[in-house]
């Protein structure tokens, strides 16, 4: 990837040439006092070259980013019995709305949404422990990411479970539907705490790479599966952002309230980036312009 280094150098360079970082996720408390002013990419290719520029190794909390990882699982668990819990289609509406879930009989509109992310959570869950549960995700996040050194975070988990009303709200309704095996508090500890992890943009886009479809990496889930999940990010990795966002990079990628964005190249590449502030879609501002802007240097689209 020839002009990739001098790319992400300058990528980097412009993001912190302007001060509109956009706003913390403050309604995790532990999260607030995170400073908005940081930026980093990474991007791992087929090939196993590694490319960065940045805060790369700043550990960040990954959250909604770990929903692609339980899914992963859930369907490895449960194959296509999933999708009679939750559905595949795009919300249009915030991350956290609960107004659908009512519409809709508790039946998520997609697994990245919280709904649909605290039912894949109930699936993998079911029959064991949260203990388990978790050693479970750990376990393939690192193997994905080749890296040990990846851990949850404790104090945001905690900060969660302490002031994460709506996501009560929302696991409480999906138990009063008949939608969900454990008891709401039970399947609620292992999604706050899985969306806890802490990760670097390095260790991410490192993680990224079972999504990439290639012979050159090892294969940790079947390559239909592969292809699921990719279009289930293109379509719903963004919530009601999604539409904006394949517009403007045009490949698949999932958001996370810490300001994360892990983004794949079918055949080539795993991108991360980071920068805390976010959007109104309650995505990274300065992720989503850099991700943009790369696409478009790379000529990196699906389309
Ligand atoms: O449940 C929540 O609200 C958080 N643990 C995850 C939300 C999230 O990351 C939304 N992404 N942009």
């Amino acid at each position: 990837m020839p002009h990739l280094p001098e790319i992400l150098a300058q990528l980097n360079a412009d993001m912190r040439a302007t001060d509109d970082w956009g706003d913390i996720a403050a309604y995790i408390p532990q999260l607030a006092s995170v400073d908005p002013a940081q930026f980093a990419i990474v991007v791992t290719t087929a090939d196993g070259e590694v490319f960065t520029a940045g805060d790369v190794d700043t550990p960040f909390s990954v959250q909604s980013i770990t929903k692609i990882f339980t899914l992963a699982i859930a369907l490895g668990r449960s194959g296509d019995q999933l999708w009679k819990r939750v559905g595949r289609e795009p919300s249009g509406r915030a991350f956290n709305s609960i107004v659908q879930l009512e519409a809709e009989q508790g039946r998520p509109r997609n697994p990245f949404i919280n709904a649909g992310a605290i039912v894949t959570t109930d699936e993998v869950l079911t029959g064991r422990e949260p203990r388990e549960t978790l050693a479970e995700i750990l376990q393939f996040v690192r193997a994905a990411a080749s890296d040990d050194d990846i851990h949850i975070n404790e104090k945001v988990a905690a900060s969660e479970t302490a002031h994460g009303h709506r996501n009560f709200a929302l696991a409480h309704f999906l138990a009063s539907c008949g939608n969900l095996n454990n008891a709401p508090e039970k399947t609620l500890g292992t999604y706050f705490h899985h969306c806890a992890i802490d990760m670097s943009a390095r260790q991410l886009a490192m993680a990224g790479r079972f999504l990439i479809e290639t012979d050159k990496l090892p294969r940790m889930i079947l390559p239909a599966r592969i292809r699921r999940l990719n279009a289930l990010m293109l379509t719903c990795g963004h919530y009601d952002g999604s539409g904006d966002f394949a517009y403007r990079v045009g490949l698949p990628a999932k958001s996370g309230v810490g300001g994360g964005i892990l983004a794949i190249v079918p055949g080539r590449a795993s991108i991360a980036v980071w920068s805390p502030g976010l959007n109104r879609y309650g995505n990274s501002k300065k992720g989503t312009q850099a991700m943009a802007r790369l696409a478009r240097e790379m000529g990196w689209s699906i389309f």
